[in-house]
């Protein structure tokens, strides 16, 4: 039994929480202020987005400097306060470690740009060839391997007469973890931030560290070509368990691993190697569509069932979320916008009565939609304005009419936009015009307006935390699945035995129905739940306590319930 597993997490992108100075632009001062009403939400630990001094490019996933704070967030003191008041309230802190790349503009890349003999090898550094092209000489990047963002991965730098490696945007530099040396640097840093009291770290994409020396091609038909190489590369259970030994152990530090195109094999072997909580991307991935039609809407529940089930009996622990700094808001998403409160609720409760640890994004917690975007000048998000113009090149279409929808549906701005803390000009976030647009709903949808409101998506997410921390049969309890071909409702048992194995072993026992749809669905569970289902511990509809309740259910649109079982 560990705290990280009983534990809520909330998530915070410091940007678009809340601008104390006026700005335009988050920053930690203006976390502090709010740290009562984070408190409030009975959360146990905060996982903060990074906040180290960065040029922007990638909105703190390039880092400049991991030893200091971004001047438009604060000083080292304000990072120090906010870790303070929130110690005092006994909320743990965790931070985003950023250990695949650095900054373009850090000191270790600008150095081993210039050879200089201590840092040359810090980076992934490799010849290409020459041709000679219409316009003079081209140089051929060293394999086909591509950036997430779209393009090679690969840029030539001609100071070194060398291309780099850069699996992320072109400001954004692989560092080389078989340099034993970068190894030596990663520790040192988390070693000094657990010095100064933070609790653990989210690792970003921490999957990606290994890369085989021969670098070779990737399948071109890959949807991230070279992925196969380098998603759980060759010494990456080695480097992953030197971290958890040198720097994460000696400070019993929760991990939480983020790690692109995992599988529940993989995950458990990332266990092994320490890692505490996995963040799995299987269930965001199912409505990936191909290159033209990147996304469609419609998310097939019964396959959906089937990802959480074989996640739910994997050797590992999971985050579980619907939403975070990269992805479209999840009512938008996986919910319904005409059933804003009902879909996000009905997604809140399959989060929190699911085995794993419960992550809240900032604003989830009062339902916040994807805001539209009108045009390209809109977007802040480098990854979307670099993927759609690599797309559009490919596919030879212009203009964003053309790819408004797909846009909307996906970029990763949908997250980002400023928390709405009231229906004042500005949300709440600013006094200024925001560094994004922010969503024309925030005069109803609003931090204000659900405090007054029982029926509010924050006054269930309350109910649920509580439902989590008063039952550990929700955390530890063992998980099945029910109806598994139902195409709509998902239905799901958790139970725990306590007392051992004994024949006298009282049982916990819970059970979970929720509506995907829009829909009224009528099912009936097993008869041997006849006359079982005891009190409604939580519901979306409130409705009352129905301990007779027959084995036949009709639920209304995105209605959950969860009900203690005989
Ligand atoms: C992770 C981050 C994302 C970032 C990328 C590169 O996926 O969550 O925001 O762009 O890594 O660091």
């Amino acid at each position: 039994m560990t705290w990280w597993k009983e534990a809520v997490f909330y998530q915070i992108y410091p940007r678009s929480f809340n601008d104390s100075d006026g700005d335009g632009v988050g920053d930690i001062q203006g976390i502090v202020e709010k740290v009562d009403y984070i408190d409030g939400l009975g959360v146990d630990a905060v996982w903060l987005n990074p906040v180290y001094e960065s040029p922007q490019v990638d909105y703190g996933y390039d880092v400049s400097d991991y030893q200091a704070i971004h001047d438009e967030y604060g000083t080292m003191e304000d990072w120090e306060e906010l870790l303070d008041a929130l110690h005092d309230r006994d909320i743990r802190l965790v931070m985003d470690l950023v250990a695949n790349h650095t900054s373009d503009e850090h000191t270790w890349f600008l150095r081993s740009r210039d050879s200089d003999e201590e840092y040359e090898d810090y980076y992934i550094w490799r010849e290409g060839e020459e041709t000679e092209g219409e316009e003079g000489v081209e140089h051929v990047p060293p394999n086909n391997w591509e950036s997430a963002f779209g393009g090679s991965a690969w840029k030539y730098d001609a100071g070194r007469g060398e291309h780099y490696l850069h699996l992320f945007h072109e400001k954004q530099p692989d560092l080389n973890w078989s340099n034993p040396d970068v190894r030596d640097e990663v520790v040192e840093v988390v070693d000094w931030w657990l010095e100064k009291g933070v609790d653990g770290f989210r690792m970003d994409v921490i999957n990606l560290l290994s890369k085989p020396d021969d670098l070779p091609d990737g399948s071109p038909e890959s949807d991230w070509v070279g992925s196969e190489h380098f998603v759980d590369g060759p010494k990456i259970h080695e480097y992953v368990g030197e971290l958890h030994e040198r720097a994460f152990e000696p400070h019993d530090a929760v991990t939480v691993a983020e790690m692109p195109d995992l599988t529940p094999d993989e995950a458990e072997r990332y266990t092994d190697d320490g890692v505490d909580i996995v963040i799995p991307f299987e269930h965001m991935e199912l409505d990936r569509g191909d290159a033209v039609d990147w996304y469609t809407t419609d998310v097939d529940l019964v396959e959906l069932k089937q990802v959480f089930s074989r996640w739910q009996e994997a050797d590992c622990w999971t985050c579980l979320y619907w939403s975070n700094h990269d992805q479209p808001r999840a009512v938008s998403r996986f919910g319904d916008e005409e059933y804003r409160v009902e879909s996000a609720k009905m997604l809140a409760t399959v989060s929190f009565t699911l085995r794993g640890t419960p992550f809240v994004y900032q604003g989830e917690e009062i339902g916040m939609t994807n805001p539209g975007f009108e045009s390209f000048d809109e977007i802040r998000d480098t990854g979307t304005l670099e993927r759609a113009k690599t797309a559009m090149a490919d596919i030879g279409i212009k203009g964003f009419e053309n790819v408004r929808d797909i846009v909307n549906y996906w970029t990763r701005d949908n997250a980002r936009t400023p928390m709405q803390w009231n229906s004042d000009e500005g949300a709440g976030f600013s006094e200024e015009e925001p560094w994004i647009k922010l969503n024309s709903d925030y005069e109803n949808v609003n931090v204000e307006a659900a405090r007054e409101d029982d029926g509010s998506v924050l006054s269930y997410y309350r109910e649920l935390v509580d439902a989590r921390h008063e039952n550990p049969v929700l955390v530890y309890g063992d998980y099945e699945l029910l109806l598994e071909d139902h195409p709509e409702v998902y239905v799901y048992e958790r139970s725990l035995s306590e007392g051992g194995d004994e024949e006298d072993a009282e049982s916990d026992r819970m059970l979970v129905m929720v509506n995907f749809f829009d829909g009224e669905p009528r099912f009936s569970l097993p008869d041997s739940y006849d006359g079982t289902l005891d009190e409604v511990v939580v519901s979306s509809y409130g409705v009352a306590d129905e301990a007779d309740a027959s084995t036949e259910f009709e639920l209304r649109p995105y209605e959950a319930r969860v009900y203690r079982v005989r």
